[in-house]
Parts: structure tokens; C-alpha cells; sequence
């Protein structure tokens, strides 16, 4: 059996009602939205965030799940959503999960209208229904999300982030998001349980590290992954490989990598001989380590729950965060 569906196979009954609750939470009156919204659920992603919540709610509740854990799912993915048809405006891209993306088609103005639309949706969705604890959770998120994204902006301004500064960004726009998913599945259940929640919202920022590095390995590559490659340098967003590269090279390499970033970011040629520099001096194999201590630091926190057929399937996803080819 393909990982995916091992991973799926104890959470398959909800993933599947999921789906339809999630379409149904996006419907409008608006003949244009419910065509974009048609598109987007027809090009679903990975949908790993409320696989997450599932997998975290029935590891806590010995197979239980209920319409928290289900609204909780649906929220998390309408605010993922919304996130990347903002983010392809931000970073100018214009493809997204093998098609074209939002704003490709139908221009950044509308992109923007769709990508707050779908952000009210999940947060209304909480509120109709009194989840005021899971609205919190993922207001947090949404905050820290935004903060994160524009963390990210001025430091691709200024060409000088550090390595804990990309850490911080990368635990903002990315972590944050999925230590909620892990965070709600486990409220969804157990919502007197602060700890228990804590816990498993930090075992979810854990994973989200990992995930980010990994997407930002993508980056370096020519896997065909749904989504251009290489286009971080062109967006002068310095990830981890880079920084590692410019801390460890001489001064007037540094000022070559620095240079090509600021002044040739567009020039092809240019940003293919940054990439290979970067490959050349480690910089792939440092980002791999230190995206291999997150997984492990995830792992060591599972650790502590008895075996069970949805922890099985939570470690194999924590170690598919690191393996996936998409
Ligand atoms: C993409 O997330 C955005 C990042 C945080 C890197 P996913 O890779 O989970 O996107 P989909 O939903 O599967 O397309
Ligand atoms: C992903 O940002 C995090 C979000 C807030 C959406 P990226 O710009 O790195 O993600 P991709 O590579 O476009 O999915
Ligand atoms: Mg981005
Ligand atoms: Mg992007």
C-alpha cells in the first residue's frame, strides 16, 4: 500500500465526510466565487493539515471524533487555503497543485477578494457554532501567519537575515498553522486538557519546521512539484541553504551571493550559478540535518502515548513530512 494510504486508512471514513462538509463551507451566493471556490476544491492539495486534526483527535479519544474535530478540520483547511491564494499574489506565482494558480487566472484583484472571502468563511464557521476555544487557536495562527509572511518581506528587503531569524519566520508563516491542526484535534476531544493541548500544539510546530525546510529544499530542486522551482532567489528570499552557504564561504564570495541576490535576481543564468554554489558547498545536506532534528524532536513527543493504529499513522506522516515528493 502507497504511504499516503496507510497513513489515511484509520482516518478514511472522516476524511471523506470532511470533504464534503469542506465544499459545503465554502458556498456563496456569488456566481464568480462559487466558480473560483469549484475550482480550487476540484485541485485539492495534500489536504495534510486535517489529517493532522483527525489523526491528533482519535489518538486522544481512543477513536472518537466529533463535529468540533470536524468543524476544526474544516476551518484549518478554508484558512490554508486562503493563505496560498494570498501567498501566489505575494510571491507572484502562477502555478499552484499542477494548475494555474488563483491570481494566473483570474488576476491578483480577485485573488485577494477570494483569499479574504475564504479566511471570513472558516472563521465564521467557529463562530456559528460557539468553538470559541478552536477560534482561538487559529486566530492565533492567523495572526502569526500575516506577521510571519511580512517578517519574510522585510528581511528579503534588507538581505540579512540570520539563521534564527529564518527560523522564526519559517515557525510564523508555516509552523504555527499545523501546530494548530494538532492543537484543535486534540481541544476537539479534550478541551479541559491545557497541557495535553500544549503538548500536542508543540509536537504540531515541531512537524511544521520540518515541513517548511523541506518545502523550502524544493526549491533547489527540478522535482516536478505542482508549483515552479527555484523561484525563492528570484523573490530574493534567502532560505535556509543560502544562509548557511553565506556564513560558511569567504567575504568576497559572500559578497557574490549577496550581489547576485540584490542586483541579477532576474537574470536566470545568474540565480542557476547561485544554486549550483549553494549545492557545491554543502548547503542542501545542512538544511537536511537540521530539517531531520525537527523530525526527531516530533517523534521523541509521540513517544509518550501508547501504541495505537492512529499513532502508527502519525509517526509515518511526521516521516512523510521529510520524504514526500510533492
Ligand atoms: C504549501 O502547503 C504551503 C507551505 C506551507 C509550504 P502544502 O504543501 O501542504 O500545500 P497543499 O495543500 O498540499 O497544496
Ligand atoms: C508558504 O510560503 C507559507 C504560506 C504562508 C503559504 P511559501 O511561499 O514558501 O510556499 P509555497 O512554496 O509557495 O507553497
Ligand atoms: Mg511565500
Ligand atoms: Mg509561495
Amino acid at each position: 500500500m502507497k504511504i499516503t494510504a496507510q497513513i489515511k486508512e484509520p482516518i478514511r471514513q472522516e476524511m471523506e465526510l470532511f470533504e464534503k462538509k469542506f465544499q459545503g463551507a465554502m458556498a456563496s451566493k456569488v456566481a464568480l466565487l462559487n466558480r473560483i471556490t469549484y475550482y480550487i476544491v476540484n485541485r485539492k492539495g495534500k489536504q495534510m493539515r486535517p489529517m493532522f486534526v483527525f489523526l491528533v483527535a482519535k489518538m486522544l479519544s481512543g477513536g472518537q471524533v466529533n463535529d468540533r474535530t470536524y468543524r476544526g478540520a474544516s476551518v484549518i483547511e478554508l484558512i490554508h487555503t486562503a493563505t496560498l491564494v494570498h501567498d501566489d499574489v505575494v510571491d507572484d506565482s502562477n502555478k499552484r497543485r499542477g494548475f494555474f494558480s488563483i491570481n494566473a487566472l483570474w488576476k491578483n484583484k480577485i485573488a485577494v477578494l477570494v483569499g479574504d472571502y475564504l479566511l471570513s468563511k472558516g472563521l465564521l464557521l467557529s463562530i456559528d457554532n460557539g468553538d470559541f476555544d478552536l477560534l482561538r487557536i487559529i486566530s492565533v495562527a492567523v495572526r502569526e501567519m500575516s506577521e510571519g509572511e511580512l517578517l519574510q518581506m522585510e528581511k528579503a528587503r534588507r538581505l540579512d537575515i540570520v539563521e534564527e531569524v529564518y527560523y522564526e519566520v519559517i515557525r510564523q508563516k508555516t509552523a504555527t498553522l499545523i501546530a494548530a491542526c494538532c492543537a484543535m484535534g486534540a481541544c476537539s476531544v479534550q478541551p479541559e486538557e491545557n497541557e495535553l493541548i500544549e503538548k500536542m500544539r508543540l509536537f504540531g510546530e515541531h512537524i511544521g519546521m520540518a515541513f517548511q525546510i523541506k518545502d523550502d529544499l524544493f526549491d533547489y530542486t527540478d522535482e516536478a512539484i505542482g508549483k515552479p522551482t527555484g523561484i525563492d532567489i528570484k523573490e530574493q528570499k534567502m532560505t535556509l541553504p543560502l544562509i548557511y552557504v553565506l556564513n560558511t564561504c569567504s567575504k568576497e564570495e559572500k559578497d557574490w551571493l549577496i550581489n547576485s541576490v540584490k542586483n541579477h535576481n532576474k537574470d536566470k543564468k545568474r540565480v542557476k550559478e547561485v544554486i549550483t554554489f549553494v549545492k557545491k558547498h554543502k548547503g542542501l545536506e545542512y538544511a537536511t540535518t537540521k530539517m531531520k532534528e525537527f523530525q526527531q524532536k516530533a517523534l521523541s513527543i509521540l513517544d509518550d502515548f501508547p501504541s495505537s493504529d492512529y499513532k502508527e499513522a502519525l509517526t509515518l506522516m511526521v516521516n512523510y513530512v521529510i520524504d514526500r515528493h510533492i
